[in-house]
């Protein structure tokens, strides 16, 4: 298969460079397709030019999230070149350091969505913030805002810890991840801040290392407290609004601060993944790989990649992330910036584009964004 073999059109060389396509912000304003963007992956399929999808979106299965934007852009698209924020927590479930077997508290837009994708990866028991605070309604005393499922706490189990409450006695959790933006700041708070002060994760205790300087390893989030993993760091996107609308990176900082409150001034130890963070640039710099070879083969002309365009509407996400990453196969990644997104010429409040966040182009739509690409390379 002569495509197969040398991709882009019957007798073109292959490729040698890809595109990684933002989605809300350049693909869709408010689930709607932004003029040109499907007509430039038709293009780029109809040619046989690898791109991934990358976005700091989640709460939704990978394939139900594809399948919308299917039918939204009108572009038949798979999983195979789709990244979420939160796909990359799929490694954390192998491996001496995975959590598999472990117990972990998920969070997010709709934590039982949540729940459903962390089964989904492989994760096995997955608690939800609702699961707690149905077991002992005490630990959260006011009225959680939206609807909590009844169902008991899915655990083998213990004992109560007092005579009103069916939680586990010290119910032992050993990592915390938000999937997406959550809706609950004032319960996950709570619970994550329990937790973290927590001995070994156990809810319902307190660390005495938080209080005792007299002790060894007297510190904060130094008695084996869970991990907290979150997925975007985004503080702002682009949604129906004028103005842009905070995203997962405005829960961030207020867990930052609330934790900064609590400890006396300390930074709170998290793991950030989603764009701009390194390690998803690299998962998606893999994804992208697998879908090149599984769309161009690998026979003698398809060479190695040398250029990727990230194209991205949010200069502290999609830009710095693109600007900041070092590709280990010695990829170039160009940020090219849309106006169709967060991000406008001369808005207030407009980042400014300096620094990492300052793009190779900026560009209309992604329309533009695509030729711009094409013309570069010839
Ligand atoms: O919540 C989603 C938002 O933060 C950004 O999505 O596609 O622009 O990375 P995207
Ligand atoms: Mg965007």
């Amino acid at each position: 298969n002569p495509r197969k073999q040398k991709g882009g059109t019957p007798g073109d060389p292959a490729p040698p460079f890809a595109f990684v396509f933002d989605i809300d912000g350049v693909l869709l304003h408010v689930s709607k397709p932004i003029p040109g963007a499907a007509e430039s992956l038709q293009f780029l399929k109809d040619h046989n030019i690898p791109f991934i999808l990358l976005t700091n979106g989640g709460g939704k299965p990978e394939a139900d999230r594809v399948r919308d934007l299917t039918e939204k852009l009108g572009v038949t698209l798979t999983t195979d070149n789709f990244v979420q924020s939160h796909t990359p927590f799929r490694q954390l479930v192998d491996g001496p350091d995975g959590f598999q077997d472990k117990t972990i508290l998920v969070t997010g837009s709709d934590p039982e969505r949540c729940r459903g994708i962390a089964l989904d990866y492989g994760f096995k028991t997955v608690l939800t913030p609702a699961d707690i605070y149905t077991a002992d309604p005490t630990i959260f005393p006011f009225a959680p805002p939206t609807p909590q499922p009844n169902r008991p706490l899915p655990l083998p189990l213990a004992t109560p810890s007092t005579p009103a409450s069916s939680l586990p006695s010290h119910l032992k959790i050993d990592a915390i991840f938000v999937f997406d933006d959550p809706r609950d700041w004032a319960l996950d708070t709570q619970l994550i801040m329990d937790l973290l002060q927590s001995h070994a994760g156990h809810l319902g205790t307190y660390s005495p290392l938080n209080a005792d300087p007299s002790l060894p390893n007297f510190g904060w989030q130094n008695d084996g407290q869970p991990p907290l993993y979150l997925s975007n760091s985004d503080l702002v996107w682009s949604a129906a609004y004028p103005l842009p609308r905070f995203g997962q990176g405005a829960f961030h900082a207020a867990l930052a601060g609330v934790w900064r409150r609590l400890t006396g001034g300390r930074a709170l130890r998290r793991r950030v993944l989603g764009k701009p963070h390194t390690e998803t640039y690299a998962f998606a710099e893999r994804v992208l790989a697998d879908h090149r070879r599984d769309l161009l083969g690998e026979g003698e002309g398809v060479g190695r990649l040398e250029s990727v365009y990230m194209v991205g509407d949010n200069p502290a996400s999609d830009v710095a992330g693109a600007n900041r990453y070092v590709s280990g196969e010695g990829t170039e990644w160009v940020s090219v910036l849309v106006e169709t997104g967060v991000w406008r010429e001369g808005r207030v409040g407009a980042a400014e584009l300096t620094g990492e966040k300052r793009p190779a182009r900026v560009v209309g739509d992604v329309k533009a964004a695509v030729r711009a690409a094409l013309e570069r390379e010839g």
